[in-house]
């Protein structure tokens, strides 16, 4: 079997397409434009460049952008305070806070401080409740960019079993949880995971986000499954990677993603999609 690719990049481009006529239609009718604040603190370089892709994105639909760059000796309670002015901006529908922080600063105490109905990466309790009690709200993005991957299968998720490996609060557990709603029997593998193999061979769906290039050998798919690699990493070659063995992986999945343009644009995209949600629903 040679698996089908599902091309992130061109279903990213038609939900951007989408929003960018939404925006227009706003401004037409006498709206204001959506807002997404992102707030960088620090010069990583990797946070650099998502972060600029996140801006760029942003100005191509019509969105306004504001930027907040800090340094990265800038106090938990500085960035407390441009968080509480965003909150109060009527012309900002949507608060990010790239991660990682430093560590001088407590990632929660940041999260919790932004209004839940500006919080469009999905990360407050409040929508990660949310979500864990089947009535979502603002969505985690990558999760949700996932699910609209493996919707354009065509498959139906109902009774596969969904294997995640990676526990993250940005991938791994809100992951799990769109799942679980999609009807999916679900297992989560961390770094305490025993006998990884057996768990992924299990898996009608994988979906793999741990930051290591190659780290799931193509042998250990199951044939016919669906195949989502979060992963971006880049060799000292210079090439990008994803966690999963792709060429390999190709010769046995069903659908699999490539990286790049797999997963990556449809994070951006559904940022996007928060966004103008935010805007729409809670904001105008
Ligand atoms: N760092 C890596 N991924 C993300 C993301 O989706 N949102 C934020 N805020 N930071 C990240």
């Amino acid at each position: 079997m040679t698996a089908s690719i599902i091309d992130g990049k061109s279903h990213a481009a038609s939900i951007r397409q989408n929003i960018a006529t939404k925006v227009e239609q706003r401004i037409n009718q006498g709206l204001r434009a959506p807002g997404l604040a992102v707030i960088l603190v620090g010069a990583d370089p990797a946070s650099q460049v998502y972060v600029g892709n996140k801006r760029k994105a942003c100005e191509q639909v019509g969105f306004i952008s504001k930027s907040v760059d800090l340094d990265a000796s800038t106090t938990q309670s500085e960035l407390l305070a441009h968080i509480d002015a965003l909150n109060e901006d009527p012309s900002i529908d949507g608060i990010l806070v790239q991660l990682p922080l430093p560590d001088h600063i407590d990632s929660s105490t940041v999260i919790e401080r932004i209004r839940p109905d500006k919080d469009v990466d999905g990360f407050h309790p409040y929508n990660v409740g949310r979500l864990a009690q089947r009535i979502p709200v603002l969505r985690p993005c990558t999760p949700l960019g996932i699910m609209h991957l493996v919707q354009s299968t065509g498959l139906k998720t109902q009774g596969m079993h969904a294997v995640i490996v990676g526990a993250s609060n940005i991938v791994g557990r809100p992951m799990t949880l769109e799942l679980l709603l999609r009807g999916c029997t679900t297992t989560t593998c961390h770094r305490f995971t025993q006998d990884l193999r057996h768990h992924v061979e299990q898996a009608d769906l994988l979906v793999v986000a741990v930051g290591k290039p190659n780290f799931i050998p193509g042998e250990w798919i199951k044939p016919g499954a669906i195949v989502i690699d979060v992963g971006i990493n880049r060799l000292d070659t210079g090439k990008l990677v994803g966690d999963v063995e792709f060429d390999k992986a190709c010769e046995r999945a069903g659908h699999i993603t490539p990286v790049p343009g797999g997963v990556g644009p449809m994070t951006i995209a559904c940022l996007l999609q928060n966004t103008l949600f935010a805007c729409e629903q809670y904001h105008s």
